[in-house]
């Protein structure tokens, strides 16, 4: 408990839906809200929204005309976050948007939501560098890009896994580091969930 009744309310009612523990942790989604206060974002994307939690702590750092996009391919997820976000009074700013993110990506890049000040990218690892590239695309020189579980315990510095997750992670990661557009590391956190971290890379306008 948080004493923080919409968060604690979220996880609950998450837990309650049988939905899966993955949500970042309480430091973590605290970071997620300092870095967007950090960098006065207006918009927000998120690509894996399961309760809502990460969102809730992301939509918080929004001005009231901001926007906060999340994209969910669940929709049993996606209602549960839909009735979380409500709950944290957060409905008139947060769009649940149901579907595989890669279309919802394609979609968004057709429309007037972009660019993005900063993308939060915690969906199916695999598709991470598919990721970025929508992410390079739905954003400007200043916005911020963050990948979640990067460090998993350790796991993601076997360069020999054959864990399709961590060679996701691993590939996102070389690619942020060999993209001229981006200045880019890595941050392990400790926290309730254990060992894990971000990677948090700004766009240049290199
Ligand atoms: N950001 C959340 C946790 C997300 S867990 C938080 O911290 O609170 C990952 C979510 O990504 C799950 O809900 C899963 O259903 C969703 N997901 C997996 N593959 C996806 C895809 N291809 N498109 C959109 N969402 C996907
Ligand atoms: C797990 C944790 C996550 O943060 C996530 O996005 C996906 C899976 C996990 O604990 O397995
Ligand atoms: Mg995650």
């Amino acid at each position: 408990m948080s004493g923080d009744d919409a968060l604690d309310e979220a996880i609950r009612a998450s837990h309650a839906a049988g939905l899966p523990e993955h949500q970042v942790a309480p430091n973590q989604g605290k970071l997620l809200m300092l870095l967007a206060l950090m960098v006065c974002a207006r918009r927000v994307l998120e690509i894996g929204t399961l309760g809502g939690y990460s969102t809730i702590w992301l939509a918080r750092a929004l001005p009231a005309d901001g926007r906060l996009v999340t994209l969910e391919a669940d929709l049993r997820h996606a209602a549960v976050a839909r009735t979380n976000i409500q709950r944290a009074g957060l409905s008139s700013i947060v769009e649940v948007v149901d579907g595989p993110a890669s279309d919802s990506l394609a979609r968004l890049a057709d429309g007037d939501a972009a660019p993005f000040d900063l993308v939060f990218i915690d969906a199916d690892k695999v598709n991470n560098p598919v990721y970025l590239e929508w992410a390079l695309r739905l954003t400007r020189p200043g916005s911020v890009i963050i990948a979640d579980n990067v460090v998993r315990n350790g796991s993601v510095v076997d360069g020999a896994s054959h864990d399709p997750s961590v060679r996701g992670i691993r590939r996102f990661i070389e690619l942020c580091a060999g993209e001229p557009r981006l200045v880019a590391t890595a941050i392990q956190t400790v926290g309730a969930k254990g060992y894990d971290g971000f990677a948090i890379a700004l766009v240049t306008d290199v």
